[in-house]
């Protein structure tokens, strides 16, 4: 837990604004904790323990649908507000012809929240800043 934190920091220095990361995110430090938890225990069998997935998602299986993208950053997660992203968590994939099971009901709005926190603490502070755009909320 306290390495991911560090991590966290330490990327924030990079762009050299002094400023932590973790401050300018909409996120605390406890959210990125819940979330791990969270992640490992519902998310992490798909996505990959650190949301690493697998590098060809880009490729549809041999059942027609796409694997579990990466929401570490590289692939196109950030495209999505942190509404839409939470939608996307609570209903799954279904309703976009996906496989992703729906987690309402499973998961509170919290650790829903605090899962995506997680994901997003493996955002470079660039990524972040342009889905920040996007998010504009
Ligand atoms: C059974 C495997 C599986 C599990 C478990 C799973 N996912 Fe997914 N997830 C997928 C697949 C596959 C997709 C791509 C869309 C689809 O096919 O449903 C996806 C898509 C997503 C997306 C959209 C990414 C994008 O770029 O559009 C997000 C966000 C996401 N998952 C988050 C989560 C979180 C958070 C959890 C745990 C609470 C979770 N997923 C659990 C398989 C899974």
């Amino acid at each position: 837990m306290l390495s991911l934190w560090i991590l966290a920091a330490g990327c924030a220095g990079e762009e050299g604004t002094g400023e932590p990361a973790q401050r300018v995110r909409w996120y605390t430090n406890d959210q990125v904790v819940l979330g791990q938890v969270v992640f490992q225990v519902h998310c992490a069998s798909c996505h990959g323990e650190r949301a690493e997935a697998t590098p060809d998602w880009r490729e549809t299986g041999a059942d027609g649908h796409y694997p579990p993208p990466p929401l570490n950053g590289t692939a196109h997660g950030w495209h999505h507000s942190l509404g839409v992203l939470k939608q996307t968590i609570q209903e799954g994939g279904a309703a976009l012809g996906g496989v992703m099971p729906p987690f309402r009901g499973v998961l509170s709005d919290e650790e829903i929240v605090a899962a995506i926190a997680y994901f997003q603490s493996f955002w470079s502070d660039q990524i972040y800043a342009h889905w920040r755009q996007i998010d504009a909320n």
